[in-house]
């Protein structure tokens, strides 16, 4: 059966009509323009938005604003290049088939030159040269699209310094419940109680996602003869009620299982185990040091408070291994 070849051309409007042809340059114009106002989004989203901003949207709950900021602006940043292209090639590219034949390897010099010639014509053909709206608006579009990921080297640095060391607890600060935010009596604490706390903030909005990375503690009471301590860390305690750091001493997990018969707290990420008794010795896991344990006491009131702040860094062991 003999090849029908290519079917017949039909002109798009944008050939025929030069107001067609205007229109159709502005509005791939605006979709290149709408890309680079989303990069900008972007930027001004990694820039001047912090990361432990907090808003409020109904129905979608606390959400952090500069990683909404970041998504929308690079999902629309690249879904308008791409629509602007599509637009672009749609309607005001040249519709000629071409056919390209195949060649072996490194072609000819004479096909090269062309290649060249071809490259050059095709150039004239798309008008690129007249089209200093569309040219501007690609190039806006484009040199903006390339800045996000030279911003990103940001986060290469700067070093954390003592951040990771420190914690929000100092001598005298409540314990509070989380979630609840509520002192705790310490005789309100019965034998076998376990109780996550947070330190006491006077405002509890400001509280930010890193506090919430660093200070949880857990809070529990057995009795008191039960304790195998030092009597130095056996001071660090209220009346059968002792507080380790929540975050594991291997990777940072949350220490979250109470065995209340064995007194064992049980990281459920590589089951470290620790044992509350011997003041959070690891028993079994790859954790290498203990639960930080915060020293505690109770004020006027009666209710539970840090006497000092931990005496070494919370969380996993490589970024403080000289205190070890
Ligand atoms: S993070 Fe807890 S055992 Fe690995």
């Amino acid at each position: 059966m003999q090849d029908p070849g290519p079917a017949p051309h039909v002109m798009r409007n944008a050939d025929i009509d030069p107001k067609a042809e205007k229109r159709a340059e502005q509005q791939v114009a605006i979709l290149f323009g709408l890309s680079g106002v989303s990069s900008l989004l972007l930027i001004y989203s990694y820039v001047f938005i912090a990361s432990d901003v907090f808003v409020f949207i109904p129905v979608m709950g606390s959400q952090n604003v500069q990683q909404l900021g970041l998504g929308l602006g690079m999902s629309f940043s690249l879904l308008f290049l791409g629509l602007g292209a599509i637009h672009w090639a749609k309607k005001l590219m040249p519709e000629t088939e071409v056919i390209n034949h195949r060649h072996e390897f490194r072609s000819s010099d004479e096909d090269r030159d062309e290649l060249v010639k071809t490259v050059k014509h095709a150039a004239a053909e798309v008008k690129l040269g007249r089209r200093s709206l569309i040219k501007r608006s690609l190039g806006f579009s484009l040199g903006l699209f390339a800045l996000p990921p030279v911003l990103l080297l940001r986060d290469l640095g700067p070093l954390p310094k003592k951040q990771l060391e420190t914690t929000n607890w100092k001598a005298g600060t409540r314990l509070v419940t989380d979630p609840g935010n509520r002192p705790i009596l310490a005789s309100d604490l019965e034998v076998g109680a376990v109780v996550q706390t947070l330190p006491e903030m006077p405002d509890e909005t400001e509280r930010l996602l890193s506090d919430i990375a660093k200070d949880p503690v857990l809070l529990i009471r057995i009795r008191a003869e039960e304790f195998q301590l030092s009597p130095e860390k056996l001071a660090m305690t209220h009346d059968g009620i002792i507080a380790f750091s929540k975050i594991c001493s291997h990777m940072g997990c949350a220490v979250a299982l109470y065995e209340q018969t064995t007194k064992h707290l049980l990281c459920p990420c590589h089951q470290s185990t620790f044992d509350v008794t011997r003041g959070a010795k690891v028993i079994f896991g790859p954790a290498a040091r203990p639960l930080p344990q915060l020293d505690i006491t109770v004020d006027e009131e009666g209710y539970l408070i840090a006497r000092a702040p931990f005496n070494e860094s919370v969380g996993p062991s490589y970024w403080e291994r000289n205190s070890q």
